[in-house]
């Protein structure tokens, strides 16, 4: 059994309930889309109870992050793209609590339908992953719908007037979102459009300061998102470093200059 270590015990265990680790391991995230890894995955998350298939050191960085703006003064609301069920943006809510923050909202942005059907020409990888037996027979191609995600919020006391939701594609929802300013950006879309279609129309929001965290930057068997990612960044002329959270994942603060 995992034991709730040290830290805020509240978000400790309400990450463990989160990803369901209280009683069981994770899968190993660092071993890449191997069979052995998707049949875990999808035992461990899609049919189990978790409400968020970030591993643990994701959830640990988004934590980190928000604590950091916070305790920096940095402006902004918190954003991700691509919720599922809900998860880290429960977590990003409940850290936000813990730190007495009231003035701050997380927005939820998502189709509550699944993923967009990638163009196979352009996109062959994300085209075959997209109609793969996983996707389409276990992974439901990611589908949950908007009241599953805010009964996943409320049942843990957090669905209040600090959280936010957008319905719809990227592309529809995120050019003209309410959102002022913008302090941690959390990308989580999977596919390179929906990468994009984030980049474009909130980059600009993210104070000095802020966070940009990338899930999925390290995967290339089945998305072109870090191309998204390194084209954005060539075409914006961004050189703060790419940190690396675990393989898949990583982010950067954006300087004054980015
Ligand atoms: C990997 S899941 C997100 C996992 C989640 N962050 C967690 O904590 O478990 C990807 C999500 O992105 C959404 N998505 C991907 N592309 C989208 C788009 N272009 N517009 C709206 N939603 C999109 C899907 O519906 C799905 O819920």
């Amino acid at each position: 059994m995992v034991s709730v270590e040290s830290g805020n015990p509240y978000l400790e265990l309400l990450k463990r309930v989160l990803t369901n680790t209280l009683f069981e391991q994770e899968p190993d995230a660092s071993e890449g889309s191997t069979p052995r890894y998707v049949q875990a995955a999808i035992s461990h998350y899609q049919q189990g109870p978790a409400i968020s298939m970030l591993p643990l050191a994701r959830l640990d960085n988004l934590q980190s992050c928000i604590e950091s703006v916070v305790a920096d003064g940095v402006p902004g609301d918190m954003i991700e793209t691509g919720v599922w069920r809900g998860g880290a943006v429960i977590y990003m809510r409940a850290v936000l609590k813990t730190l007495g923050v009231t003035d701050r909202t997380v927005w939820a942005a998502d189709s509550f339908e699944g993923l967009p059907e990638p163009d196979p020409e352009k996109f062959p990888l994300e085209a075959a992953s997209f109609n793969s037996a996983a996707m389409t027979k276990y992974y439901k191609r990611l589908a949950s719908a908007l009241d599953e995600v805010k009964r996943n919020f409320a049942a843990f006391g957090l669905l209040d007037d600090q959280v936010r939701f957008l319905k719809g594609w990227f592309k529809d929802t995120l050019p003209d979102a309410p959102i002022e300013r913008i302090a941690v950006l959390r990308l989580d879309g999977d596919y390179y459009e929906s990468t994009r279609d984030a980049l474009v129309s909130l980059y600009d929001k993210v104070s000095p300061g802020g966070y940009v965290i990338i899930d999925d930057y390290g995967e290339d068997s089945w998305t072109y998102c870090r191309q998204a990612v390194d084209e954005f960044r060539e075409q914006r002329g961004i050189t703060d470093p790419m940190i690396k959270v675990d393989a898949p994942c990583s982010f950067w603060r954006k300087s004054v200059a980015g």
